[in-house]
């Protein structure tokens, strides 16, 4: 251990460069900043993402759905999500990564929990973790803290419960329902969370949620009070398979790129346009005949 005593500023001098910590985020509320939040699944698009300048890189269990071809969250191993974890946190350097503990890695108990969360900053290099679910929630966030984990939490609609709420339906529209969900807001910011993702709720609830907690909420499809706004990123730019929900805003046709790119290879290779003489190696001198024979 060095005797030097620890700075107390980042230690790069550009505030634009200086990787987002849990506190940065705790306390974006209070300093009245928004906070920008996109799922990234792999090492190109995070580092993108990274050099836009996007607050946190969620590690969305929505990898299952966007990426591996599962028809919801609810197959996503820990090993794919370590996996994923891996590349995204390679990719970047300033963002908060944060990732989803997957189904059934936290439910069963508080030393899984412990266990599987700990896998993420221990070998994925994530910062925090995000777990679905409020009251009953509580007491895995304490155990988490206790371990030193920084956890999310994320409540409304969740899509580890799509069995339960019988599908992807916008939550708390009845009044004791929208109660609930600003009680368990609450139980989790008493257990230690240090932000809320809020998903699919009537706006005046997300609101209420965001007027009633101190920690940050970040919302997708909770309306536009909430402290934050996360998107899933094939959403934003137009690489998902189904048709976007209503909240989405869709900035980029990837999609159609990605087609018209493979369309317009396929259509050069088989007419011969491709490759052209500036696409292949020429040789400083003339290859004899016996070696283009012998060639392959
Ligand atoms: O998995 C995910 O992409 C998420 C976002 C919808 C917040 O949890």
């Amino acid at each position: 251990m060095s005797d030097r005593p620890v700075p107390d500023r980042p230690l790069t001098s550009d505030p634009a460069t200086r990787p987002i910590t849990v506190p940065d985020l705790r306390d974006a509320k209070a300093r009245a900043r928004r906070i920008v939040m996109l799922t990234a699944y792999d090492f190109p698009t995070a580092r993108l993402l990274d050099e836009a300048g996007i607050d946190i890189l969620l590690v969305g269990d929505s990898v299952g759905n966007t990426v591996l071809g599962y028809d919801s969250t609810l197959p996503v191993t820990m090993e794919e999500m370590l996996h994923h974890t891996r590349a995204v946190a390679r990719g970047t350097r300033r963002a908060l990564v944060v990732v989803d503990m997957p189904y059934l890695s936290y439910q069963t108990g508080t030393r899984d929990a412990i266990r599987n969360a700990g896998r993420f900053l221990k070998e994925g290099a994530a910062a925090a973790v995000k777990v679905e679910g409020g009251r009953r929630r509580a007491r895995t966030v304490r155990a988490l803290l206790d371990a030193e984990i920084p956890v999310m939490g994320h409540i409304g609609l969740t899509p580890q419960s799509v069995h339960l709420m019988g599908g992807y339906r916008v939550q708390g529209k009845k009044a004791d329902e929208a109660r609930d969900l600003v009680a368990d807001a609450r139980a989790l910011e008493e257990a230690g969370a240090f932000a809320l993702v809020v998903e699919g709720v009537p706006e005046p609830l997300g609101r209420a949620i965001t007027e009633s907690v101190g920690i940050p909420t970040i919302g997708i499809g909770a309306g536009r009070y909430c402290d934050g706004q996360v998107l899933v990123f094939h959403d934003l730019v137009g690489l998902g398979s189904s048709p976007a929900p209503r909240f989405v805003r869709r900035y980029a046709r990837i999609g159609e790129m990605i087609r018209d790119a493979a369309r317009r290879f396929g259509d050069d290779v088989r007419s011969g346009a491709f490759p052209s003489e500036s696409e292949v190696y020429s040789a400083p001198a003339a290859i004899p005949s016996k070696a283009r024979s012998g060639a392959r």
